[in-house]
């Protein structure tokens, strides 16, 4: 009985979701009335696409890995496929001279140097500070220089910022001892004071907050120029961690659109131990998401299976699909779940990208379950492609069904 109640909610949800997409948005605003509206998006129309240092680097990252991994996104096609922004992560930091400029460590003898290098290769470059003092690695951090930090990033030629909350969090309990709103408000004008810090370079930087989602940081993160926003705390590479992350991100896609994107961290694909169906399943949820599509796995090694998943072109063209909508659940049974994303469509017709995934422990199958068809907005037959597949399946109907292993996924566009 009440999985019956818990099911229709959800249904009730989708409904909405696709067919009140204006009152949604009307809602949202409303959440928002408070501050202002953020200008029309020129960066990040699409959810960002690169490679970040950290998930296999980590504090360990030098210059030479930046320019190898810069050479190899050229070579082996990612780049052509999408993935152009290069971000080196925490611990490229050095001391501040006496002027208090920030200066890059050993491990980064020549920021501009090497901004220079990845901009030959038709890249652009991302940094990472913190507004706090020091950076979650102990590093340097921006806090009362972020007119000096922004107008050096912009000096050596930085494309992209994530500014990691880490030691922030500190100052603002220690300023607004057990008054968690103040804090709150602190943390937003830390956010903000960057924001207009990198408007004053008079560069386009795409502006990455990193502060796990606290407060709700969806409906606000806009309004402080975020383009992007992590939602929770840090993936790592195992399957029950990074489905973890990908199914809480039920119920945000109507925080998310073109300039502005949830962020539920950085791919690993590739990373740790998972199998080949779970870094499909990966993929293909952050697909789902329209979650930015940014890999960290070490491009020395990529296999081949790997490269084939990171740059499959229709898995992207999913996450890339410019009306920017954000996919959701449509149907849960158990370990058993149908996400489905809105694509955009020509005159007269419906596409949808669907995902059903297997989050159990053991094979599992549809059985009763049917595609929920309707509740997408389809009435009828719908012609399908199995992405993974590469193969067009022809007509199919509500009751289509598929086996799925533990931990994987299958992947359809749907049109009609
Ligand atoms: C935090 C962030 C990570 C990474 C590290 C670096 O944990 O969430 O993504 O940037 O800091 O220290």
């Amino acid at each position: 009985m009440q999985g019956r109640v818990q099911l229709r909610m959800l249904l009730a949800g989708w409904l909405v979701f696709f067919f009140s997409c204006a009152a949604i948005g009307a809602a949202a605003q409303g959440v928002l009335a408070a501050t202002p509206k953020p200008a029309t998006p020129t960066s990040a129309l699409t959810p960002p696409m690169g490679w970040n240092s950290w998930n296999f680097f980590a504090g360990k990252v030098t210059d030479k890995d930046i320019r190898d991994t810069a050479d190899l996104l050229v070579s082996t096609g990612m780049r052509d496929a999408g993935y152009v922004y290069v971000n080196i992560d925490d611990t490229w930091e050095g001391q501040r001279d006496a002027s208090g400029k920030i200066q890059s460590n050993a491990k980064f003898p020549d920021m501009k140097a090497l901004a220079d290098y990845v901009h030959s290769k038709g890249l652009k470059l991302g940094i990472y500070s913190s507004p706090g003092p020091t950076t979650c690695a102990r590093f340097e951090g921006s806090l009362g220089h972020e007119d000096q930090d922004a107008a050096t990033y912009a000096e050596w030629g930085i494309d992209y910022l994530k500014y990691d909350l880490c030691s922030y969090g500190g100052v603002m309990k220690t300023q607004a001892p057990d008054d968690p709103a103040a804090q709150n408000r602190l943390m937003h004008e830390a956010y903000e004071k960057m924001h207009q810090a990198i408007m004053k370079t008079g560069r386009p930087m795409v502006f990455s907050l990193c502060q796990y989602g606290w407060d709700s940081v969806w409906e606000w993160a806009p309004q402080v120029g975020g383009n992007l926003w992590r939602t929770t705390g840090d993936i790592s590479p195992n399957f029950d961690r990074m489905s973890l992350i990908g199914r809480s991100q039920a119920g945000l896609a109507k925080f998310a659109g073109p300039g502005h994107w949830n962020d539920p961290d950085m791919l690993e694909v590739g990373n740790g131990r998972l199998t080949i169906d779970e870094n499909r399943a990966h993929m293909t949820l952050w697909a789902i998401l329209a979650a930015p599509l940014i890999a960290g796995n070490n491009l020395t090694e990529m296999k081949p299976e790997i490269a084939a998943i990171l740059m499959n072109k229709e898995v992207i063209a999913i996450d890339q699909d410019t009306l920017g909508r954000q996919g959701d659940r449509v149907f849960a049974d158990g370990p058993l779940e149908i996400w489905a994303k809105p694509l955009k469509s020509g005159a007269g017709h419906k596409s949808v990208a669907v995902a059903i995934f297997n989050f159990g422990e053991s094979p599992s199958e549809m059985r009763n379950d049917t595609l929920h068809l309707k509740e997408m907005g389809f009435a009828g037959s719908v012609f399908a492609r199995d992405v993974w597949a590469a193969k067009d399946l022809g007509k199919i109907t509500d009751q289509y069904k598929v086996s799925i292993p533990r931990h994987a996924v299958v992947l359809l566009t749907l049109h009609q």
